[in-house]
């Protein structure tokens, strides 16, 4: 008998605003995944609104009480107060949909804490994927340096390489929100993947999709339906449509390998953390791509720039139906 596979152990760190209320559907949705722990970053929100959004998606999903969930930083790495995202995620992270008071309760340990003994108890095994600014994966580093060899693997949603940023010209959100972190994080010595807005942004879910979901039977894509609301109105702005990009499902679904990139490259990439005009501009070497040097020596950081731009139907079929296990 084929022994069964064993489970993606997948600890997320995230801003729990729409789209990451979406990757936690999508992968709680999974029966071969093991989301082991949830932990949260202001970005979208602050982090509270974000931990408290996290337990309500949980909820949602049938799954109260089965995925420690802690907060983490309010305040950025060098101890600035943010800005917060809410115009674009709605005044409560959610697109302004209230559940009431989540039924779990917290973790008692900050955020970088339940990171730090997540992995340290499962060493090698965990991969951390991060959908929010970088803050707590920057902390995480600070209380364990070893951590970089302790993790199987880190996916961040962030950054642009080639592509405008979307929150200044220059800059990606979750980077914009933390340089100092983001900087932290890319140059640790870990086998980083960064989910950058050249990929996202190319990744759309439309609002066919989206009332498609809101029709089903299924109270899971029901409920992404009604938070997505707020967040494609704000999108179509972008498109010029009623629509989304699908930033931290595709983070989520390249962490699980459910999507393999049709274009990416292993470089150096840091953060420009001065305060001028490209503060938070995510600085990617991809001065190989003119002799099809798709990997520059000593890089550790895989650049996704393009995915096959098809993934919203997978999410939609994942949210309505669900998924068999591959076992
Ligand atoms: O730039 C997009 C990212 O910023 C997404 O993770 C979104 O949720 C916000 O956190
Ligand atoms: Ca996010």
């Amino acid at each position: 008998m084929p022994e069964t596979p064993a489970k993606k152990a997948i600890l997320m760190d995230c801003d729990t605003g729409v789209d990451d209320a979406v990757a936690l559907l999508y992968l709680l949705a999974d029966p071969d995944v093991d989301l082991v722990a949830v932990t949260t970053v202001f970005g979208n929100v602050g982090a509270a609104t974000a931990a408290r959004n996290t337990l309500s998606v949980l909820d949602v999903a049938g799954r109260t009480g089965e995925v420690p969930v802690a907060k983490g930083s309010e305040r950025t790495l060098i101890g600035i107060e943010p800005e917060l995202a809410t115009d674009v995620h709605g005044g409560n992270g959610l697109g302004g949909v209230d559940l009431g008071e989540p039924a779990g309760a917290l973790s008692p340990k900050s955020a970088p804490e339940l990171i730090v003994d997540t992995v340290r108890r499962r060493p090698g095994e965990v991969h951390l994927l991060a959908t929010g600014p970088f803050t707590n994966l920057a902390v995480a580093l600070r209380l364990e340096p070893e951590l970089p060899a302790l993790v199987s693997g880190v996916t961040l949603m962030g950054g642009a390489a080639m592509a405008p940023g979307n929150i200044t010209p220059a800059a990606e959100a979750n980077v914009w929100h933390d340089p100092e972190a983001a900087h932290a994080v890319l140059c640790a010595p870990w086998p980083l993947t960064l989910v950058a807005l050249d990929a996202t942004m190319g990744e759309v879910m439309s609002e066919a999709q989206r009332l498609e979901m809101a029709a089903s039977a299924s109270p899971v894509a029901q409920f992404a339906a009604r938070v997505l609301d707020h967040y494609f109105e704000f999108y179509r702005s972008i498109y010029g449509e009623k629509s989304c990009a699908c930033h931290d499902v595709l983070a989520a679904a390249i962490a699980v390998g459910d999507i393999v990139p049709k274009r990416s490259m292993t470089v150096t990439a840091t953060v420009d953390t001065g305060f001028g005009p490209s503060r938070g501009a995510t600085v990617c070497d991809l001065r190989g791509m003119y002799k099809g040097e798709l990997s520059q020596a000593g890089a550790n950081c895989t650049v996704v720039l393009e995915t096959a731009g098809d993934f919203s139907a997978t999410v939609v079929e994942r949210l309505i139906h669900g998924k068999r296990s591959a076992g």
